[in-house]
């Protein structure tokens, strides 16, 4: 799809259908809606008296205009009250609006900055409905031989004041095509099946990306692994037959500061011989939603070049329980020498975290972000709102709460407290993979926390958030891409 901005009178618009937005006190046409409303004879405001308008969030009112206008059809935005209104209700507005629009068969869409007569800053605007009409029209039809039931849209118009605005707005609108194609590229890796997404097909799809953009890609094999000590990942990689892979992907934007983002690469979590339950055990192809982010993230990282230098690290293997898999009560060494002894094979992830870590620290990376599809406890307390946040360092994990807030990805901190280390001692091993089940979000970041040692660091759990059961706003069925904008957010501001 195609996003391009342009100046002129709204109902002269060259399209299918222009979006305009609505407010839920105000109870009647303003701004855009109301110079279509006058031009409809005063169609927006009936509809609105009759209450079929109420301006609530997620309303689309599709009104034809049968000749008046230029545009076919208006898409009449619910926003909302006035003073809620935020670039991340703009982005689940136009996503909306899209979707019922493409339904009807719209390819040019039009659409006016939503929720700039509420106050909302114009280039936040632009940014929130390119990445809005982007992530809310994605679709993964990739293993699907059905026809499409309705075209694809190919072109987004926003409008623009004059020409002035318009190139300010522009570029707005070329940050966010960066941001949701990034978050989209991790939506189609996490929504694979197991069989496409491989840890071999995962280093690939990371080196295709580094051809793409200029990132240095390096895949390493079992023998480095070795090497390094990696006791983890090559202890969880022993129950399957496919081998596991150490993506490294490095950004030279230049500059002092050299950040590091680690991804959770499980292509497939059957628990390993702590074997899960096999109902809904297909959504564990997910399990890499973390190390697709990081690959998305240094993608986008690429093309908005701050003047930062960034590595990427994502741990690839399946979790299995073939013949020669760990076993519980099994002890490893980690790769900075801590003992582990695995309680249950299933606590798979911060294992390989573990390795990832403590090569972050080799290269002295800092800080460092890691995000994992960690725990189920998270999940129990969080539900799929908001993604967990963990740091043993506050100002590292203020960053990405300020990031987090920009791109509208929620994210909720939980504690760190020492006291939870009880949990994780080991009789046998400097520490143990599990501890109680109360509170297994938590213990689990206490485990990674063992790796890094004293660099800022920030731990992000995306069980909840890495897919969604129904298309809600910008989020559609499947895959999410949580957190890729928010990291590169985070990245950007830095600099
Ligand atoms: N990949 C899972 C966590 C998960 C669960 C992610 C549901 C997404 C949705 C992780 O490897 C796991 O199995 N964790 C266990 C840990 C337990 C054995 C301590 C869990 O949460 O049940
Ligand atoms: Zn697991
Ligand atoms: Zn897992």
């Amino acid at each position: 799809m195609q996003i391009k901005v342009l100046t002129g009178d709204i109902t002269q618009i060259e399209c299918d259908a222009l979006i305009v937005d609505i407010y839920e006190e105000t109870g009647g046409p303003e701004g855009a809606a109301a110079e279509a409303d006058k031009v409809l004879d005063g169609a927006v405001g009936d509809l609105a008296g009759a209450g079929e308008i109420k301006g609530k969030p997620g309303e689309v009112t599709v009104i034809h205009t049968l000749g008046r206008m230029l545009p076919r059809r208006i898409a009449v935005c619910g926003m909302g009250k006035k003073g809620d209104v935020t670039p991340d209700k703009v982005r689940s507005a136009i996503a909306e609006a899209c979707r019922a629009l493409r339904s009807s068969g719209a390819k040019k869409i039009g659409a006016v900055a939503l929720g700039s007569i509420a106050g909302l800053d114009k280039k936040d605007v632009a940014q929130a409905l390119a990445e809005g009409a982007i992530l809310g029209l994605y679709e993964f039809r990739r293993h699907t031989t059905k026809e499409r039931e309705y075209p694809e849209v190919d072109e987004l118009l926003i409008v623009a004041k004059d020409d002035a605005e318009a190139a300010d707005l522009q570029s707005a609108v070329d940050t966010g095509v960066i941001m949701a194609d990034a978050a989209c590229l991790a939506r189609d890796m996490a929504n694979e099946p197991g069989n496409a997404m491989t840890p071999s097909d995962m280093a690939a799809a990371a080196l295709k990306m580094g051809a793409e953009t200029g990132i240095e890609v390096t895949v390493y094999d079992r023998d480095w692994m070795e090497q390094m000590g990696m006791g983890g990942l090559l202890g969880v990689a022993r129950g399957s037959h496919q081998p596991p892979k150490f993506i490294v992907m490095q950004y030279k934007g230049g500059g002092d500061k050299h950040a590091g983002l680690v991804g959770k690469g499980i292509t497939f979590d059957s628990g390993g011989i702590s074997i899960k339950p096999s109902d809904k055990m297909e959504e564990m192809k997910g399990d890499m939603s973390g190390g697709a982010a990081i690959i998305a993230a240094m993608s986008a990282i690429a093309r908005l070049k701050p003047k930062i230098n960034v590595t990427g690290l994502v741990p690839a293997t399946e979790n299995m329980p073939g013949g020669g898999a760990q076993k519980p009560g099994d002890v490893f060494t980690a790769m900075n020498g801590k003992t582990v002894e695995v309680v249950n094979t299933d606590a798979e992830g911060r294992l390989i975290l573990a390795d990832a870590l403590s090569y972050a620290n080799k290269l002295e990376l800092s800080p460092v972000i890691d995000v994992a599809t960690l725990t189920g406890a998270c999940m129990v307390a969080l539900g799929n709102v908001c993604s967990g946040v963990f740091t043993n360092n506050q100002d590292a994990l203020d960053v990405l709460l300020k990031a987090a807030v920009q791109t509208g990805e929620k994210v909720w901190q939980l504690p760190t407290y020492d006291e939870y280390r009880e949990q994780i001692k080991s009789n046998i091993a400097d520490i143990k993979n599990v501890g109680e089940r109360y509170g297994g979000a938590i213990t689990a970041a206490l485990f990674l926390a063992e790796f890094i040692g004293d660099t800022p660091w920030v731990h992000i759990d995306i069980a909840g958030t890495m897919s969604s059961d129904k298309n809600k706003g910008y989020l559609v069925k499947g895959a999410t891409g949580i957190p890729v904008r928010t990291l590169v957010a985070a990245i950007l501001s830095l600099v």
